[in-house]
């Protein structure tokens, strides 16, 4: 998608299709608009057929009376209730309506600036994010009719001064470095499984490393061996001849060697069939998003180091398959966690944590300022919270609460389940230090409780995804299916992690 900026006035301007915001019970900003065109948008509302909530549209034709030839009413709710993310889907929503009704060029202020309380480079920012979302589409593994396939190629921002212009220019680099890296991230997610394995996602690492001089490091199943991650090679070893596993790792570090780091670590699970506990064929084929954890980990990579964010983040992802074979773990084995504790596999389809596990205690030898793993851990998530909150537990209430309040700046809200020492008694095992799966009740937090054994040497907070990462049905700037959910929630961290950072070097 191309942009570009142009300084000029909503009444004077040329366009195909020009979106234009409106507030609910608020006419006062379209007057002028609309005395050009006699009066057409009052008479939408008096008959209540174009109100301004949040996220209506309506496309009116100017018929000769503006220079622009159509306009595209959108609605923003009323004035004092707007928030950054209602201008976010505002974004996403003017794109898909001018896409959907075949235009390939839109223009359009940044819809709700000049509001109250709402700081005009985070408004563009938001809006900007949210036009570059809401046209994402998935068409890689189309063939057929591609010529008929809709989308918008430019979009024109409208600035109403030089000031603006230079606003915007900033906002526009910031939203579109974001943009791409969930873009990226939901690009890994949407990808079948037999193209995205786990040395796929390693080739994808180490072209973020190539394009933004990371340093990347992959281990392959020996070195694993050699580090004995024998969590994470047990559930390799039912892939290990033909799909073999990848330890994918990221180092970012634009603060000197010498600086405690952000750790992130994603699940990365590039096929979850359960193993031999295997999952029931319907609906099988959606646990390729098995591994969002580990898209939304390198997304945030990919964004944190286009913006240059002055915070050392390493990325830890152990990437494999979970397939049943002959070679595979049964249930009933016991394995060493690098760590050297003791984990008896009840059912090979709670695989996410033993993975985790040594890529948690792996995570030990950066002394971490803190660690963020990221996980489609548990279908007890998902009955939990449904579609709209990640599960987030932790061992310091301090850490949980910054990664809360990111998530909240985001829009990518957390909520907190408890995780209690009573929890812990359900993961006891007869045979080893602890098993891999604590039961039907609290699934969620006993997967946590599994986790924090092997967390002890830092402060960490755990996402849980399941819910999140995959959308069947789509927001204004959420397409249905991948969401690339954890990108935005890890840059608003990371850059307020900087912030603070700078803040104590300078007192
Ligand atoms: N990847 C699944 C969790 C999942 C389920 C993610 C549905 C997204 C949607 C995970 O590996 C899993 O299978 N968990 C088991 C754990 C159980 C065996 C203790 C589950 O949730 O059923
Ligand atoms: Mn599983
Ligand atoms: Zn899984």
């Amino acid at each position: 998608m191309k942009f570009s900026i142009k300084t000029g006035n909503i009444a004077g301007i040329e366009a195909a299709i020009l979106a234009v915001g409106l507030f609910e019970e608020d006419e006062a900003g379209v007057k002028t608009l609309d005395e050009h065109l006699g009066g057409v948008i009052q008479d939408l509302i008096s008959r209540k057929e174009f109100v301004g909530k949040s996220n209506q549209v309506a496309h009116i034709p100017t018929l000769g009376k503006l220079p622009a030839g159509r306009l595209l009413l959108v609605g923003l709710g009323k004035r004092d209730a707007l928030t950054l993310d209602k201008i976010r889907q505002a974004g996403g929503k003017v794109a898909t309506a001018a896409r959907d009704a075949g235009f390939k060029v839109l223009t359009t202020p940044v819809l709700g600036e000049g509001i109250e309380g709402l700081p005009a480079p985070s408004v563009a920012r938001a809006f900007l994010e949210g036009v570059q979302l809401g046209s994402y589409q998935y068409n890689r593994y189309k063939t057929l009719d591609r010529d008929k396939f809709k989308s918008l190629d430019e979009v024109v921002i409208l600035a109403g001064s030089d000031a603006d212009h230079e606003l915007l220019e900033g906002a526009l680099g910031e939203a579109t470095a974001v943009a791409e890296a969930v873009v990226f991230s939901r690009d890994l997610v949407s990808a079948p499984p037999n193209d995205l394995t786990p040395s796929a996602l390693a080739a994808a690492a180490q072209g973020i490393a190539e394009e933004y001089g990371v340093t990347c490091k992959i281990l392959t199943e020996v070195e694993c061996a050699e580090l004995k991650m024998g969590s994470f090679l047990g559930v390799a070893q039912g892939s290990m001849k033909d799909e073999p596993p990848r330890f994918i790792i990221l180092e970012y570090m634009p603060l000197g060697a010498d600086v405690k780091p952000l750790v992130i670590v994603g699940k990365g699970i590039t096929f979850d069939s359960g193993g031999i506990s295997i999952k029931p064929s319907e609906g099988m084929e959606k646990m390729k998003y098995d591994m969002a954890g580990s898209a939304a980990a390198l997304g945030a990579m990919k964004a944190i180091a286009a913006l240059e964010v002055p915070l050392n983040v390493v990325m830890l992802v152990p990437a494999t398959e979970n397939m049943p074979s002959g070679d595979a773990i049964h249930p009933g084995d016991v394995l060493t966690a690098m760590n050297g504790i003791t984990i008896e596999v009840v059912n090979t389809d709670a695989e996410g944590r033993l993975i985790l596990a040594d890529a948690l205690a792996y995570a030990e030898r950066y002394e971490p300022m803190g660690v963020v793993d990221l996980a489609t851990l548990t279908g007890a998530c998902v009955v939990a919270l449904g579609n709209h909150a990640i599960g987030l537990m932790g061992n310091d209430d301090a850490w949980i609460e910054k990664v809360r309040q990111a998530g909240e700046r985001a829009a990518e809200r957390t909520w907190k389940l408890p995780l209690w020492d009573e929890y812990q008694e359900q993961i006891k095992s007869d045979i080893a230090d602890i098993k891999n799966s604590g039961g039907r009740a609290g699934g969620t937090i006993t997967a946590a409780a599994f986790l924090s054994k092997f967390t002890k040497k830092y402060p960490w907070a755990h996402l849980d995804i399941a819910g999140t990462a995959w959308d069947d049905k789509g927001k204004p700037y959420v397409p249905k299916g991948a969401t690339g959910i954890g990108v935005r929630l890890l840059v608003e961290l990371a850059e307020e992690l900087a912030e603070a950072g700078e803040e104590s070097a300078e007192a």
